[in-house]
C-alpha cells in the first residue's frame, strides 16, 4: 500500500492475443505495432502480444513488438511444453522487458474432454512448464485455465505448485464467463487463504464477458487483493470478449473512494486508442458502450441537459476530456492551416509525428475542399482512417468510380482500382442499387467474392454535408470481415468499405483472379 493509502494494480493488456481471437478481428503486421504503439503510449504495463507457437505470423509480430516497443514488459501466450516456450524465447528474447506467460486447463470438463488427464498428471505439466520456461525467463506467468469451474481444493494444489516451481505471476482465468462477483470474490479469498507461499507473487484476474460480468467479477477479483488485471481495448475478445480496460481503469479512477487503486493509465488516451483499435479490427464499438461509445457523454433528455448547464456533475460522473473524448465543436475549416489543425490533433490528445501531420493535413485541405466545417470528430476520423492508409498493406486501391442510378434506370458502376503491384484495372457492373452495382464491379476486378451480412451508414459529425461512416460486415470461406470507410459521399465510402472487407480476405488468402488491365486514366 502506498503512502496515499491506495495500491497500484498492473494493467496486462491482451487486445492483440485475447482480442485478436475475436472472430474476424485478426490484424496484420503494421496494425499489431500500431496498436502496440498506442498500448505503451496509454501506459499499459504488460503487453502480450500474441502466441508465439500459434503460426509464423503471430511469432514475428511478437518480435517486432519487442524490438520496437520499450517500456511495458511484453510477453506471449505458450501451453506447458518445450515447443511453445521455445517460441515464445525466440519472439521475446529481444525485448527489454520480457514475461513467458504458461497456461495449462485444471477443471474437471477440460481435464476430462480436451486434455484426457487425470489431476495428479495436470500437477505434473504444469510444474514442468514453469520450471522449463524459468530456464529462459526471470518473470513467468502460470495460467490456470477455467479456474472458475475448477474444484477450489484442486486450484489450491496447482496454483501452489506452480508457484513452488518459479511463477511469479499466477492467473485465475474465469475462461468461459461463467462466474458471480460473489463466486468469483470467493476463489481469489479461497486461494489468498489457503496457497502456501501466494504472498510472494502478483495474483492476476482475466475475466470473460460470456454474462456481461466481466468488469464486475475483476473488481471483485482486485477488491479481495488480485493486483494484477488482464482486459482488452474495447473489450474484445472470444466470443462476448474480455474485461473492458477503459472501464477497468475509469472505475477504478471514478471510485477511488471505495476501490482505492491506482494505476499508471494516461486516461486521456483511452479514447484514441479505443477508436484505432476499432479501425484496425473492424469491430466497431457500440453507440451506449461505457466509457468509448459515441452516446457515453451525451445527453438528450431537456430535463438532463438543463441540470448538465447548472452544474455538470448533476449528470456527470467523469468528465469527457478526461477519457480523450472531446466535446464536438466547430473548429477548423478551409483557410485553416498545418499550425491551427497541429494545436486542435493536440488538445485532442494525439501527439503526432510530424511526417503524421503531414498526412492529416493534405487529407484534411482534401476534406475541406468537400466540407465547409470541420469538427472534432472529422479530425479524429482522419487521424485514426489516414494512418491506417498510410500504414496498411492494402492488396487494392481505389482509383475511380462512377455510378449511374434513377427511378427507371437500371443502376451501373464502373470502378478502376490498383493492385498491390501498382497495376489499375477496371470493371462495370448492373446492381439492384448504384451501391450493390459498385460491390459487384469491385468483386470482378478482385475476384474475390463476398456475402454482405451487414450494411450502416452514421453520420459522424453535423450539418448537410457530414462525412458518412460506412460499416460493413461480410462472409467468406474463410469467416466474417469487418470494413469501415468515411466519405463525405456514401456511395464512395461503401466502396471503400467494401475494399476493406476484401483486403483483409486477400490478406488471408492471397490475391484471385482479376479483371483486364487498362491503361492509366481510365474510366
Ligand atoms: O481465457 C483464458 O483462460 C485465457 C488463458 C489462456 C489465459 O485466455
Ligand atoms: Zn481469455
Amino acid at each position: 500500500m502506498s503512502q496515499s493509502g491506495t495500491d497500484r494494480i498492473i494493467i496486462f493488456d491482451t487486445t492483440l492475443r485475447d482480442g485478436e481471437q475475436s472472430p474476424g478481428a485478426s490484424m496484420n503486421l503494421e496494425q499489431k505495432l500500431q496498436v502496440a504503439r498506442a498500448l505503451r503510449d496509454l501506459g499499459v504495463d504488460v503487453i502480450e502480444a500474441g502466441f508465439a507457437a500459434a503460426s509464423p505470423g503471430d511469432l514475428e509480430a511478437i518480435q517486432g513488438v519487442s524490438r520496437q516497443i520499450e517500456g511495458p514488459i511484453i510477453t506471449s501466450l505458450s501451453r506447458c511444453n518445450k515447443g511453445d516456450i521455445a517460441a515464445s524465447w525466440e519472439a521475446l528474447k529481444d525485448a527489454p522487458r520480457r514475461r513467458c506467460h504458461v497456461f495449462l486447463a485444471t477443471s474437471p470438463i477440460h481435464r476430462d474432454f480436451k486434455l484426457k488427464m487425470v489431476k495428479e498428471e495436470i500437477v505434473r505439466r504444469a510444474v514442468e512448464g514453469v520450471k522449463m520456461a524459468r530456464e529462459k525467463f526471470d518473470d513467468v506467468e502460470f495460467s490456470a485455465e477455467d479456474s472458475a469451474r475448477t474444484e477450489l481444493d484442486f486450484l489450491v494444489e496447482v496454483v501452489e505448485r506452480a508457484i513452488e516451481a518459479g511463477a511469479t505471476t499466477v492467473n485465475i482465468p474465469d475462461t468461459v464467463g461463467y462466474a458471480l462477483p460473489s463466486t468469483y470474490a470467493e476463489t481469489i479469498r479461497h486461494l489468498k487463504k489457503h496457497v502456501r507461499g501466494i504472498e510472494k507473487v502478483v495474483i492476476s484476474v482475466h475475466c470473460h464477458n460470456d454474462l456481461g460480468l466481466a468488469v464486475a467479477n475483476s473488481l471483485a477479483g482486485v477488491l479481495e487483493g488480485a493486483r494484477q488485471v488482464e482486459c482488452t481495448i474495447n473489450g474484445i475478445g472470444e466470443r462476448a470478449g474480455n474485461a473492458s480496460l477503459e472501464e477497468i481503469v475509469m472505475a477504478c479512477k471514478t471510485r477511488a473512494d471505495v476501490l482505492k487503486l491506482s494505476h499508471g493509465v494516461k486516461t486521456e488516451r483511452l479514447y484514441p486508442t479505443s477508436r484505432l483499435v476499432a479501425q484496425v479490427t473492424g469491430l466497431h464499438v457500440q453507440r451506449n458502450k461505457a466509457i468509448v461509445g459515441q452516446n457515453a457523454f451525451a445527453h438528450e433528455a431537456g430535463i438532463h441537459q438543463h441540470g448538465m448547464l447548472t452544474n455538470r456533475e448533476t449528470y456527470e460522473i467523469m468528465k469527457p476530456e478526461e477519457v480523450g473524448f472531446a466535446r464536438s465543436s466547430l473548429v477548423l475549416g478551409k483557410h485553416s492551416g498545418r499550425h491551427a489543425l497541429k494545436e486542435r490533433l493536440v488538445a485532442l490528445g494525439y501527439q503526432l509525428v510530424d511526417a503524421a501531420v503531414d498526412k492529416v493535413f493534405a487529407d484534411f485541405k482534401l476534406l475541406a475542399d468537400k466540407k465547409k466545417e470541420i469538427y472534432d470528430a472529422d479530425i479524429e476520423a482522419l487521424v485514426v482512417h489516414g494512418q491506417i492508409l498510410a500504414k496498411g498493406a492494402a492488396s487494392w486501391t481505389l482509383e475511380a468510380l462512377s455510378t449511374t442510378s434513377g427511378t427507371g434506370t437500371l443502376p451501373v458502376a464502373s470502378v478502376a482500382l490498383t493492385n498491390a503491384a501498382g497495376e489499375r484495372r477496371q470493371g462495370a457492373s448492373a446492381g439492384d442499387g448504384p451501391v450493390d452495382a459498385v460491390f459487384k464491379a469491385i468483386e470482378q476486378v478482385t475476384g474475390i467474392v463476398v456475402k454482405l451480412r451487414d450494411y450502416q451508414v452514421t453520420s459522424i459529425s453535423t450539418g448537410e454535408d457530414a462525412q458518412g461512416e460506412v460499416t460493413l460486415e461480410c462472409e467468406h470461406a474463410t469467416g466474417v470481415y469487418r470494413g469501415r470507410a468515411l466519405s463525405t459521399d456514401i456511395i464512395e465510402g461503401s466502396a471503400r468499405a467494401y475494399l476493406e472487407v476484401i483486403n483483409r480476405v486477400a490478406l488471408k488468402t492471397g490475391p484471385a483472379v482479376a479483371a483486364p488491365l487498362v491503361a492509366q486514366g481510365t474510366p
